[in-house]
């Protein structure tokens, strides 16, 4: 257990964002995750300011879903819990554990080798196995949840190991019970998957049945699935190598069909899918295209111009940049449509 300090994190948040942790530890097992935890509380005691209210430590993943507008002025703890492991199989399902440190792509791809179905429309998404429950990790027709097992985490405080079941997570959309009742409070050391033996191929998603024509493959398997998500996902978002960013910026909002019935009037091609719940959710990059930021740059900062709903870091922007970006676009579409935007991503 090495802890280091005044530690970058350019390297460790997709955005690229410039800024330093004042200490920062990697974790390989869930004891040396409770041995810094413990450490974390002593720094705090000795660094008063750490307390209240928010906590001194940091847990990171692949850094895809964050933002620091600032240097973090305590212990950031970097999960490397890793490996997969087939833990039961019945008839119809396959029960796969994975680290929470396990590459998220590399899970899927794991999956199609073996042909285990249910991933393939998560494929590429950036980030690890641990924060794919924090959110419910969405993509192309397919969330988290529906292929989600049980996970394993430990309570930060009293170093105590929980299980949740499907229902103790609490998913929504782009939600968990970790991003609300719970937030802060667990860390998320392992993720079993329950993936189906026989495929049970989604290709709903309209883009995903062009993408499969256009590949000339008429009897598709759960490869070819993944390989046309890839496809799509590769022409439309920028990769974080090149272009920091960190996907979605935003959630797609959802507005009562009342709402939406009014915006349609005054906006025609406005964009809705229905809802089963009596609301209806707009298209986040639609509404931010229509206020004119589409391909809107200001110094490193950006709105970028394949797809409005990403903000990219062109260089040396600061987390602050991006986030007074953000701040603009959300009051314009406001204004616009009143329509309320909520960041997907975290502010740190
Ligand atoms: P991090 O960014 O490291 O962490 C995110 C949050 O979770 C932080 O608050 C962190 O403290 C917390 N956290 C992380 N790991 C743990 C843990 N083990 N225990 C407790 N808390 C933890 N998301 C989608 O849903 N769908 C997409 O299609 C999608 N596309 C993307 C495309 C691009 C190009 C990029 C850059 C991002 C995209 N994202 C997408 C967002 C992102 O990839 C996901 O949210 C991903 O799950 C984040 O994983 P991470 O390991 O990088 O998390
Ligand atoms: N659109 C525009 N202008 C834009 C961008 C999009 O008009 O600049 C329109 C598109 O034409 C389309 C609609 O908005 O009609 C939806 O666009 P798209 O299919 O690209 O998906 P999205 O809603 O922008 C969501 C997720 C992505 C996920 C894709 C595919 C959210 C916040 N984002 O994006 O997730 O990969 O669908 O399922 O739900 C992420 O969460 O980081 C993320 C990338």
């Amino acid at each position: 257990m090495e802890l280091q300090q005044n530690f970058s994190l350019k390297h460790y948040n997709t955005f690229g964002i410039d800024v330093s942790a004042k200490y920062f530890a990697l974790f390989t097992s869930v004891d040396e995750l409770a041995e810094l935890l413990n450490h974390a509380s002593t720094l705090n005691h000795l660094n008063p300011k750490l307390l209240n209210p928010k906590p001194s430590n940091l847990i990171l993943g692949g850094g895809s879903n964050l933002l620091f507008t600032k240097n973090y002025d305590g212990l950031v703890l970097k999960n490397e819990l890793k490996g997969i492991q087939k833990i039961h199989e019945d008839e119809t399902h396959i029960y796969i554990k994975a680290g929470a440190g396990e590459n998220w792509h590399r899970f899927v791809l794991y999956c199609i080798q073996h042909n285990y179905a249910g991933a393939e429309n998560l494929s590429l998404i950036p980030g690890n196995v641990g924060a794919s429950p924090m959110q419910n990790i969405g993509a192309y027709g397919v969330e988290i949840k529906d292929i989600f097992h049980e996970l394993t985490a430990l309570h930060r405080a009293e170093k105590k190991i929980v299980t949740f079941n499907l229902n103790d997570c609490r998913f929504g959309y782009r939600e968990s019970v970790f991003k609300n009742k719970f937030k802060d409070q667990f860390v998320i050391t392992d993720v079993t998957y329950k993936l189906n033996k026989q495929p049970k191929l989604n290709t709903a998603y309209g883009a995903i049945e062009q993408e499969l024509q256009r590949m000339n493959i008429k009897d598709p398997g759960i490869k070819d699935v993944s390989d046309a998500v890839i496809n799509i996902r590769r022409s439309k978002l920028p990769d974080p190598a090149v272009t920091g960013n960190a996907g979605s910026f935003f959630k797609n909002p959802s507005v009562t069909n009342e709402q939406y019935t009014i915006l349609k009037e005054n906006f025609p091609e406005m964009i809705g899918y229905a809802l089963p719940n009596g609301f209806t959710k707009l298209a986040a990059g639609w509404l931010i295209e229509q206020c004119g930021w589409k391909g809107v740059r200001k110094g490193d900062a950006g709105c970028h111009p394949k797809q409005a709903l990403v903000l990219v870091n062109y260089g040396h922007a600061k987390g602050t940049d991006i986030f007074d970006l953000s701040e603009e676009i959300l009051q314009s579409v406001k204004q616009k449509f009143n329509v309320v935007l909520e960041r997907e991503v975290n502010i740190i």
